[in-house]
């Protein structure tokens, strides 16, 4: 009787020690996951396992693959499926010419249903394994992307929008429903299984003062306890001109957009905040004297002509970052396109990206980002084996780029610069193969 199964390929992941993120490459590998609990029991060099293990039976040998975590999205709307590749617009006109009409379909469970499968499924086969995702302000909409995680076994975590004002009547709730529905969501689906919940203000120009209080309400009741991960928070933040003078003119009291969301209490380390590119030095500081973590969303940020991040300047002020799609309003399900874009913003502001902290960037910094670093992210002894299988040849122009490559970073760099969905060949979810190409 044999409780475990075996992958023998090329591995890539990263561990990190005191901040100090270190890559490593096994060329010829071998993951032993348990069959049972799908959690990854034993990893190391091929050679040096098979004495120890006996893989005859439960082998699976990817050849000329890598396999390496699922990645991990830390700022995505799933509604938002049908808007990506919307014309002409930057970030206010978007949402109200296109973005808060679609939303308005989620009204109907069946569309919902439907969207949110199409999302999964296309995540999936882009090799992401974990979102954190905005629903719509129907709660439903939050009920349909559970259901359908749920089912595939999915680590995901997603919330309600709340939002009661500057956006169309249909889609507006009120402070006290969206507190009282938030809360029936998180009774229902936050830790369950697999699923995790975040209370979901939009940002602030579409949030009352009485609703952010509710917000804040929400992450108090529901908070890290005894081993317990409380609830996550996500919102955004400094993404757009236009936005940030309208937040200054609804919230005169505060000191600055960040400040917002500190007087009412919804900052701290359960709390992502997307985009963050155009933050004043008091609010990096702020960021980070909170524990407060970012998503960066370069694709949207290009997409919608938003700004450039100024990575360097998160990382000196020492803030948790991710990067992350922002689909429909970034342009690409690929987190290989994500950390492309990611790498020219970097670029323009005269910094390399370094394609090792891009990885990093999609899988365990990200994974840290939602507080999941002790289940997802790497290969560590007793984590979810929820990895993808990279077809190092999957396009001519990568197979050549990858045959006179020196070393595993070269290659982690033709991977982000020229990959996407052509490269993801299988995914498995705990142990399970999910999707083969
Ligand atoms: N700010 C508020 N809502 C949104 C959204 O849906 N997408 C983006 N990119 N920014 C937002
Ligand atoms: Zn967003």
């Amino acid at each position: 009787m044999n409780d475990n199964n075996f992958f023998r390929a090329s591995i890539y992941h990263c561990i990190e020690t005191d901040g100090n993120i270190e890559p490593i490459y096994i060329p010829d590998g071998l993951m032993v996951v348990n069959k049972e609990s799908g959690r990854i029991v034993d990893i190391g060099r091929y050679s040096d396992l098979s004495n120890n293990w006996d893989s005859t039976n439960n082998l699976v040998h990817f050849k000329d693959r890598l396999i390496m975590p699922g990645f991990i999205d830390t700022h995505v709307h799933y509604p938002q499926y049908k808007v990506i590749a919307s014309y002409g617009a930057s970030l206010i006109e978007w949402l109200d010419k296109y973005t808060f009409v679609e939303e308005q379909k989620f009204s109907d469970n069946d569309y919902a249903d439907q969207i949110a499968n199409l999302f999964l499924d296309e995540l999936i086969k882009n090799g992401t394994t974990t979102v954190m995702t905005f629903c719509t302000s129907y709660k439903q909409s939050v009920d349909a992307f559970f259901n359908a995680s749920e089912k595939r076994n999915l680590r995901m975590v997603a919330g309600k929008v709340m939002m009661d004002r500057n956006a169309p009547e249909e889609l507006c709730d009120n402070s006290e429903d969206s507190y009282k529905d938030s809360k029936s969501l998180i009774e229902k689906w936050h830790n369950k299984g697999r699923l995790r919940y975040a209370v979901t203000p939009r940002f602030a120009l579409t949030s009352s003062k009485s609703q952010l209080e509710q917000a804040s309400r929400l992450l108090n009741e529901f908070p890290d306890m005894d081993g317990t991960k409380g609830v996550l928070l996500q919102t955004h933040l400094n993404e757009n001109d236009e936005e940030i003078e309208r937040v200054r003119e609804l919230f005169p009291d505060s000191k600055n957009y960040f400040g917002v969301y500190d007087d009412f209490g919804i900052t701290g380390r359960n709390s992502v905040f997307g985009h963050c590119i155009h933050n004043t030095d008091e609010e990096y500081q702020k960021m980070a004297d909170t524990g407060s973590k970012v998503a960066l969303c370069p694709t949207s940020n290009l997409f919608l002509g938003s700004g450039l991040f100024e990575l360097e300047k998160l990382e000196n002020y020492g803030i948790d970052v991710s990067l992350a799609s922002d689909v429909g309003g970034g342009d690409s399900f690929s987190m290989f396109q994500v950390m492309n874009e990611a790498y020219k913003v970097c670029r323009m502001n005269d910094f390399n990206l370094d394609p090792v902290k891009a990885f990093y960037l999609t899988t365990l910094g990200a994974a840290k980002v939602l507080n999941m670093d002790d289940c997802i992210g790497n290969f560590e002894a007793e984590k979810e084996a929820d990895f993808i299988v990279i077809d190092l040849n999957a396009t001519e122009i990568i197979s050549q780029k990858n045959k006179i490559s020196s070393n595993i970073k070269d290659t982690l760099f033709n991977l982000m610069t020229l990959g996407d969905d052509r490269l993801i060949d299988e995914v498995y979810i705990m142990g399970q193969r999910t999707f083969k190409k």
